[in-house]
């Protein structure tokens, strides 16, 4: 019904579930040598994760982070992404999976690392923008975004700064769109322990301690100032995000990304309005069979009501019986029933009801 090329979708609104196979044929492999996020060969020599090799970790979080996106893009019903932020782009782990699924989109990348962005801009046909450490001075102008997609930043940051950070996104969002972000939780502090250590351990008990007490820790890294390792819990994240009424939160996930660092996805819409953003009423079609359901959306493009459901789904009422009404016949009072398991005196009543009990 609906080709898949390796063009891609005919159809995205049809074949969300199927960006993940469509974009890896669209995918640039080349990657930076001052790429940050490629692991040295000694972490992948330790054990601790599944890849030996750092192309094939490099891509498996890639694909991630677009499975991340798909599902925020789910619980937005929402089909399309023409403008996406990704911020920090780094040197385009990400960026290069967005480039692949949505070949026509906008894409900016921003980042206080200059070769990246160039790299980005470069590599995947987008707009570059340098970052700034306070995100009050990124220059993004009025610009907003479908997708401003924050991977691991948020997780280097102090206090202030997440925070600034998110409602400064908030503001760059088009309305009903998404904003995806990942935060440091609770499984850390056993990643920490178990897996990889993240800081050294006097920092790091300052950053647990931090979480256990106001749900939010963080410290430098020795040798960056302002910038450093945060964890942080849901629920703390949430009260970032209450504080921003023009953001609804769709989905805190734990462990969302890479079986690792915890996601939220947030939509610009006012948490106030009586509508939500998934309403019927202003809703896309987004799942498959809905245009069957439904019918097609009005050529307008204007608000679509949704009445109930398909005719085929609609079952027909009993006729009401006509005639007099049934008449009470009093008749001699019945023998005590025999005592009955409750089985038992469940399927006399079905039997009774007419029902069918197998009895
Ligand atoms: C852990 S990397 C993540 C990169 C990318 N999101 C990814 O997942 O591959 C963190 C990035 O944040 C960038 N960064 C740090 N502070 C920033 C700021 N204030 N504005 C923009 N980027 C920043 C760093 O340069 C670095 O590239």
């Amino acid at each position: 019904m609906n080709p898949t090329s390796a063009a891609g979708p005919a159809d995205p609104s049809e074949n969300l579930f199927d960006l993940l196979r469509a974009y890896r044929p669209r995918l640039n492999f080349t990657v930076s040598p001052n790429d940050q996020m490629v692991l040295p060969q000694e972490a992948l020599d330790a054990d601790t994760l599944p890849e030996t090799d750092w192309r094939n970790q490099y891509f498996w979080v890639a694909e991630e982070i677009l499975r991340l996106v798909v599902k925020a893009m789910i619980l937005g019903e929402k089909t399309t992404l023409r403008r996406i932020l990704d911020l920090p782009c780094g040197h385009g782990r990400a960026t290069r999976a967005f480039r692949a699924a949505f070949p026509d989109a906008d894409i900016t990348v921003c980042d206080i690392d200059r070769d990246g962005v160039d790299f980005c801009a470069r590599e995947f046909a987008a707009r570059p923008v340098y970052g700034h450490p306070d995100p009050d001075r990124i220059e993004l102008g009025d610009e907003t975004f479908d997708l401003i997609y924050c991977g691991s930043l948020l997780t280097h940051l102090d206090a202030d700064r997440f925070r600034r950070f998110v409602w400064m996104m908030s503001r760059h969002l088009a309305k009903d769109g998404l904003l995806v972000f990942t935060t440091h939780g609770r499984w850390c502090i056993t990643f920490h322990r178990t897996v990889s250590a993240f800081i050294a351990p006097e920092p790091w008990q300052v950053i647990e301690d931090g979480f256990r007490r106001e749900g939010f820790g963080y410290h430098d890294y020795a040798e960056s100032p302002g910038y450093g390792v945060s964890l942080s819990t849901l629920g703390w994240v949430q009260q970032v995000v209450d504080a921003d009424p023009s953001l609804t939160t769709l989905a805190a996930m734990e462990k969302a990304l890479g079986n690792f660092q915890d996601a939220f996805v947030c939509q610009k819409w006012p948490i106030d309005n009586l509508y939500g953003p998934a309403h019927p009423k202003v809703r896309p079609m987004v799942y498959r069979g809905e245009v069957e359901m439904n019918g097609p959306p009005p050529a307008t493009g204007g608000p679509r009501m949704v009445s109930g459901l398909a005719p085929e789904l609609q079952k027909t009422a009993e006729p009401v019986a006509e005639g007099p009404p049934p008449t009470v016949e009093t008749a001699a009072p019945s023998p005590p029933e025999p005592q009955r398991s409750w089985a038992g005196r469940l399927r006399r009543r079905l039997w009774r009801r007419g029902g069918s009990s197998g009895a």
